[in-house]
Order: structure tokens, then C-alpha cells, then sequence
């Protein structure tokens, strides 16, 4: 189906699962003695959390966290919301947010110090896209897939108005 709104590839399909499969070695060997609690952000971060953690060789535990920021379609306030909390007590856990993309990065504030609150032993971040230059807080993350331009995109997770997150690939989103 032809689509107006869909512009260029930016990761392929092929490129996102070898990406992951790297990501999952090395989460697998950096908490080989301690197992993190992986927490998802929904809904965009459910496509690569599924393949990431079957990248990950360790008895990882799963969480999921929904957070709604205030603001447009497209642009993030960092005024956050919990609309889904997590199930899971962190005391003395390690935490690994798993997150789809980090744009301004106050988001991604937020949920870290929401987070560290509740006595962790660590919170570190996995964020599959980083977009550049755009981030006014250092988003201090441990690992990141692809560090994109300051576009907005689509797809294997993400969306604009809940479509196009069961695209295989990461495409540019036109309005
Ligand atoms: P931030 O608070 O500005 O870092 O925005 C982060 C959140 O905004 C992400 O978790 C996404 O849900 C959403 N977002 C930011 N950029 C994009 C994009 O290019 N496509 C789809 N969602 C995006
Ligand atoms: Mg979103």
C-alpha cells in the first residue's frame, strides 16, 4: 500500500536485528553476575524489547512502565505521567530501561529519577534511537542502537497516532 506520509528508509530491517543481536551480547556479558529486571516503556519500545531480550543469554525479569508526556503529536513537554506503573519492587534491583527513542531526553529524566526513588542497586538505559543534538539534559545512557538524525520516524515500535508501529523497518515520518 502507497503511503504519502511514509518517506526513506533509515535502518533496515536486516540492520535493526544485527544491531540488537550486538546490544544483547553485550548486556548478556556486562550483567552476567547480576540479571536486570528490564523495564519496558510502552508502548513504543514492545517490538525491541521482544527482540532484545531474546538476544540477552541471561534470567532476565520483565517489567512494563506507561508514561503519557503533555505536548504535541510530535513534541515532548516533559511534563510526564504514569498511566502504567510497574508491577515489580525495585529495592536492591538492577534496572535496565528499555526505551524506544530519546528525542529532548525529559522524558527519559523523568523516568530515571521516578525510578531511582524506589532504592534500585542501579538504573541504566538501553535505548534503541538517539536522536542527535537535541537533548538539553546529558541523556547518560549505557547503550544505544543508532544515533539518527533529528528527523521524526516511524516504525518497529514507533508511532505517529498509534500507526506504523508494525513496520519492519525504521522509515521518515512527513506530515
Ligand atoms: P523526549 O521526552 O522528547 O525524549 O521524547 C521521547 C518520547 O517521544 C519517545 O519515547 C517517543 O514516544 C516519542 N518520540 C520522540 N521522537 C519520536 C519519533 O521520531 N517518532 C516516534 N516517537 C517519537
Ligand atoms: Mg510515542
Amino acid at each position: 500500500m502507497i503511503d504519502p506520509h511514509l518517506g526513506r528508509e533509515l535502518i533496515s530491517a536486516t540492520q535493526l536485528s544485527e544491531r540488537v543481536e550486538q546490544l544483547g551480547k553485550e548486556i548478556s556479558a556486562d550483567y552476567a553476575d547480576d540479571p536486570p529486571l528490564l523495564v519496558c516503556v510502552l508502548k513504543g519500545a514492545f517490538i525491541f524489547l521482544s527482540d532484545l531480550a531474546r538476544a540477552i543469554d541471561l534470567p532476565v525479569d520483565f517489567d512494563f512502565m506507561a508514561v503519557s508526556s503533555y505536548g504535541s503529536a510530535t513534541r515532548s513537554s516533559g511534563v510526564v505521567r504514569i498511566v502504567k506503573d510497574l508491577d515489580s519492587d525495585l529495592t536492591d534491583r538492577h534496572v535496565l530501561i528499555v526505551e524506544d527513542i530519546i528525542d529532548s531526553g525529559l522524558t527519559l529524566q523523568y523516568l530515571r529519577k521516578n525510578l531511582l526513588a524506589r532504592g534500585p542497586a542501579s538504573v541504566e538505559v538501553c535505548a534503541l534511537l538517539l536522536k542527535e543534538g537535541l537533548q538539553k539534559v546529558d541523556p547518560q545512557l549505557k547503550y544505544v542502537g543508532f544515533s539518527i538524525p533529528p528527523e521524526f520516524v516511524v516504525g518497529y515500535g514507533l508511532d505517529v497516532d498509534e500507526r506504523y508501529r508494525n513496520l519492519p523497518n525504521i522509515a521518515q515520518y512527513q506530515p
